[in-house]
């Protein structure tokens, strides 16, 4: 639980196109780590190396070592399933199974996992939404689908199964772009409590967001377009937001540009 991520000369492409560039970065656990910078310079990808969900797409390719904790999740070996497992993923765009209820769609990743008395499914999935600051929006509608909530509500839905099987690492890409201002206060609140339990990393274009949610900010870039992204800085977030070492990280953060 709340594993160390220790990323060493990391690099992904899709076919011939190089879209990140030798990252080497360490993401802490039990706090909370943003990843910044403009469109385009692979922040979804480098997030997406990072489970093992990159290789998924057509012609997506790492090269590097991503050590969780002792383990390489690149190792000869790994089950890329079992690595999805441990470090869960939450979407942009809320995505529940739109056909299950709110109580399987919680359930879903146990089910696939191994076998459970119904009551410790009960317990999980009642456990899981408590976390989620959802419960008692939905004690009493579990066996409703989980397509009938709010924007909100389903993003939450979507943190609570992906904290239901436990993982290690919690992956979030841009969580809050498709939510209302209270939604996604509600999201922010809920991170600052996960990060007791889980290592988090939350990709932004929300620079408020960025300096409310996160402990450390990593500011990614392109030298120019069609070149691939690199870390440009990683930082304590107070410090990247008030007085970063590099200068690109200073016009991104002022809105200069990006
Ligand atoms: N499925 C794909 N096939 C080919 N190229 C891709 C694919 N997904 C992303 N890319 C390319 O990889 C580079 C990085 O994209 P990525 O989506 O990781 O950027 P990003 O920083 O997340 O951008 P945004 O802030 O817009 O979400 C871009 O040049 C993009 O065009
Ligand atoms: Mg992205």
């Amino acid at each position: 639980m709340a594993k160390r991520i220790d990323v060493s000369g990391l690099s992904a492409y899709y076919g011939n196109h190089k879209a990140i560039d030798d990252i080497s970065m360490t993401v802490e656990p039990r706090s909370v780590t943003a990843f910044i910078g403009p469109s385009g310079c692979g922040k979804s990808t480098f997030l997406r190396t990072l489970n093992r969900m990159h290789e998924v797409t057509p012609g997506g390719r790492v090269e590097g070592k991503v050590m969780l904790d002792d383990e390489n999740l690149y190792g000869s070996g790994v089950d890329p399933v079992a690595v999805r497992r441990t470090v869960g993923m939450v979407f942009q765009r809320p995505n529940p199974f739109p056909t299950m209820s709110i109580f399987d769609n919680v359930a879903a990743g146990l089910r696939l996992n191994g076998s459970y008395k119904k009551a410790e499914l009960a317990e999980i999935v009642e456990r899981s939404l408590k976390g989620a600051n959802l419960w008692n929006e939905v004690k009493d509608r579990l066996n409703k689908p989980g397509s009938g909530l709010s924007g909100g509500q389903q993003q939450r839905l979507c943190i609570a199964r992906a904290i239901a099987v436990e993982p290690d690492v919690l992956l979030m890409d841009e969580p809050c772009s498709a939510l209302d201002p209270i939604s996604t206060l509600a999201i922010e609140d809920l991170i600052g409590e996960l990060k007791e339990r889980f290592t988090i990393v939350i990709v932004t274009h929300n620079m408020q967001q960025a300096a409310r949610v996160s402990d450390r900010t990593a500011f990614f870039n392109l030298a120019a377009v069609g070149q691939p992204g690199k870390l440009i800085e990683l930082d304590d977030t107070e410090r990247i937001f008030s007085n970063p070492s590099v200068q690109a990280t200073e016009d991104y953060i002022s809105g200069r540009f990006g």
